[in-house]
């Protein structure tokens, strides 16, 4: 039986307990293809024929489970009978596994995501190796859908509904220990164990994990409404309905079919059908293939860095330091000023805490971490990244005195914002190894490092410093070192044109509002505001002198009356902590109706203008950069991509109509014409 199969292997050991191992043969990760569900359909039916004492479903491949359905398949989709199709395909499969009168087991390791946390649902209990690598979870909603292999069902009566809808609404995936304590998986054992683990539960099985207490209630037709009102309400501050369809869409499947889990399940597929067909699913299965070209861009092999030196230790350096170290490297961070390093050791406590909660992986990390003010790690790391004040003398003088110190295969890489890679490397007596590696602030938060190639730079090197990008999971944005780069100057105009707004007397939160109600994931007055107005002015002075913009008084005023942003308190909005306290607008006030048209179309016209100088290299790596740069309106797949299904010639229209009223920075960029 076993030679038929291209994806599956099947063993049968002498207690008559089928493995069942899925090793999908033309790819890197198991995924529910068509092919694969097509083969276990077939496997299911033989082994109820076949009156095994239990089934196990595992991987054959050492880098997890199953990542979920496979979805290259979404893309050619264009009929809803096509796609509800697909979706009752996986969920035969699983009914069938849940049909079964064994029991079933799902043996975990590594990733165990979407349809595959689906089949291991089917299951009666699920086993997992408790490695730190192991994840498990539902993200279909970051595709714009919801789970559709039964996930639905199955997981709310499992878990209890809080944390069944929390696991499905916001996508997120947890470890084997947290899995554990909410009943996802019945043990989290080492690997070394989990084969007997598996065998003892089939040969004597215990009674399959239901929710205990008040967590039994949660699933109540009295108790929905109550908890889906509250559900509604969280996320639609996030993911508003007009944007988001599918989090609402769960939410009334849940509330409404929950007591009848055959309709739920035709429902199921129903929803998941429709929306894979949406503009959001498309516009977000188009972002996660561009966040899987952007990884493709750094090939890890092509280095294998171990020691990295950090030489500043202020917001950025500080920051860049603590995140290598937390992603495994050997990390020493340099500043002139021991105050500074104190401090990057206690935020790296912090965030440590945050991310890795067991005291013994805490330690390890800050082990890793090193003040060095001394700067002896220069001449031994594999990478050395420059994050000193944005001071073309002070970065040359730096780079002088260590250029004869560093290992001579090092990688030599400078986060400045605004300076030209050229200039800088005037000062090297080998200007073609000096990259720049811009990380965006926060480090921690933000994916997209922009790796800048001057006309200088050994492209070798800037491949290396992309697969650099890639050992400390970021992701790698080639561009060429022009004023701004590509992030910061498509941001710049959007950010000023929302400054001159406010000027001009619209309340910041309406300024603010309009961007969020277009997709964005906050305004631009309160992101000027927490980027700091004296860093905005500083890269819009740079900008200015080398692009055509000019910045507005109302910025330089503000600063130089100390108003910061978050940092000082005081910016355009007045701060407690973090949060900013919204003035009410009158009572009456009628916004202008251009201000959205405004903001957007100086962003997409500088888009536009990044594109026809080549500042990257293609559309769909624009698109990426500033998506995952700036946080542009996901849903809406990018600037470019949103230029051209909202329509080219109408989008231009619209800039010439603003030209006519507010003058020359609303002219179209030549690059319309090739859009
Ligand atoms: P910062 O002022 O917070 O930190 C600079 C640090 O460098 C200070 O702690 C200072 O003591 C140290 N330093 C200066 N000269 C030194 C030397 N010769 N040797 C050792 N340490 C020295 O500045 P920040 O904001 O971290 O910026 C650093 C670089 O990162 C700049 O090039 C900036 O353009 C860039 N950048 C800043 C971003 C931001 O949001 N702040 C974002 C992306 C890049």
């Amino acid at each position: 039986m076993t030679d038929v199969y291209k994806h599956w292997r099947i063993e049968r050991d002498n207690d008559s307990i089928c493995w069942l191992y899925i090793d999908k043969a033309d790819g890197g990760a198991n995924v529910l293809s068509g092919a694969v569900l097509d083969e276990l359909n077939a496997i299911l039916d033989a082994i109820v024929a076949s009156n095994p004492r239990g089934v196990v479903f595992l991987s054959g491949k050492a880098n997890g489970f199953i990542a979920g359905a496979d979805i290259n398949e979404f893309v050619p989709l264009k009929e809803p009978a096509d796609a509800l199709a697909l979706i009752q395909r996986g969920q035969r499969a699983c009914d069938k596994i849940a049909a079964l009168k064994c029991p079933t087991l799902a043996l975990i390791h590594g990733f165990c995501l979407g349809g595959g946390m689906e089949l291991a649902l089917a299951c009666r209990y699920r086993i997992a190796d408790d490695d730190a690598r192991t994840r498990l979870g539902l993200p279909e909603i970051k595709l714009g859908i919801h789970p559709g292999f039964g996930g639905t069902v199955r997981l709310p009566p499992l878990v209890g509904a809080p944390a069944a809808m929390d696991l499905m609404l916001t996508g997120r995936t947890v470890d084997a220990r947290t899995a554990k304590k909410i009943g996802l998986i019945d043990y989290a054992v080492p690997t070394r164990h989990w084969k007997r683990a598996a065998r003892e539960v089939v040969m004597n099985p215990p009674v399959p994990h239901r929710p205990k207490g008040w967590l039994k209630l949660t699933n109540n037709s009295l108790v929905r409404p109550l908890l889906a009102r509250t559900m509604r309400a969280k996320v639609t501050e996030k993911a508003p309905i007009e944007h988001y369809p599918a989090p609402h869409a769960l939410i009334n499947l849940w509330q409404k079919y929950a007591d009848d889990p055959v309709r739920m399940m035709q429902e199921e597929a129903a929803s998941v059908s429709r929306f894979v067909l949406g503009d959001t699913a498309r516009n977000l299965v188009r972002v996660f293939f561009l966040q899987e070209r952007l990884k493709s861009l750094g090939k890890k092999d092509m280095i294998a860095p171990r020691h990295v030196h950090v030489i500043g230790g202020g917001v950025m350096g500080g920051d860049i330091a603590i995140w290598c170290a937390l992603q495994g490297m050997r990390v020493t961070v340099q500043d002139r000023k021991h105050e500074t390093l104190a401090k990057v050791i206690k935020r790296a406590h912090a965030l440590y805490k945050k991310r890795l909660k067991q005291p013994r992986l805490i330690q390890a990390a800050l082990d890793r971490l090193m003040p060095d003010d001394k700067g002896v790690g220069v001449s031994r790391a594999d990478v050395v990244i420059e994050a000193i004040f944005e001071d073309i003398l002070a970065k040359q003088n730096l780079y002088r005195d260590i250029e004869s110190k560093l290992k001579p295969g090092a990688l030599l890489a400078t986060n400045t914002s605004s300076i030209p890679l050229e200039l800088l490397a005037e000062a090297l007596t080998k200007p073609e190894r000096l990259v720049g590696l811009h990380f965006f602030n926060p480090v921690a938060q933000m994916q997209l490092v922009e790796i800048v190639s001057s006309k200088l730079t050994d492209p070798e090197v800037a491949r290396q410093a992309a697969a650099f990008a890639r050992h400390i999971d970021r992701l790698p944005l080639p561009v060429k070192s022009s004023p701004g780069f590509l992030v910061n100057r498509v941001l710049m105009p959007y950010l000023l044109e929302a400054v001159t707004l406010e000027w001009e007397g619209v309340p910041a939160s309406v300024i603010d509002k309009a961007a969020t109600d277009f997709g964005m994931p906050m305004g631009p007055i309160r992101l000027a505001d927490t980027v700091g107005l004296d860093i905005c002015l500083s890269v819009a002075e740079i900008l200015a002198q080398r692009l055509d913009v000019d910045v507005p008084p109302r910025l330089r005023e503000l600063v130089g009356a100390g108003r910061l942003g978050v940092k000082s308190g005081q910016g355009f909005y007045t701060y407690h902590g973090d949060k900013p306290q919204m003035p009410r607008v009158k009572p009456g006030y009628v916004p202008p109706p251009d201000i959205a048209e405004r903001l957007i179309l100086r962003f997409l016209n500088e888009a536009a203008a990044c594109l026809r100088e080549g500042v990257v290299a293609d559309a769909d790596l624009l698109d990426a950069g500033v998506i995952f740069g700036t946080g542009f309106a996901p849903f809406r797949g990018g600037p470019i991509h949103y230029i051209q299904e909202s329509g080219v010639e109408a989008q231009r229209r619209k800039l010439g109509e603003l030209e006519e009223h507010y003058g020359k920075r609303f002219v179209a960029d030549a690059e319309w014409a090739e859009l």
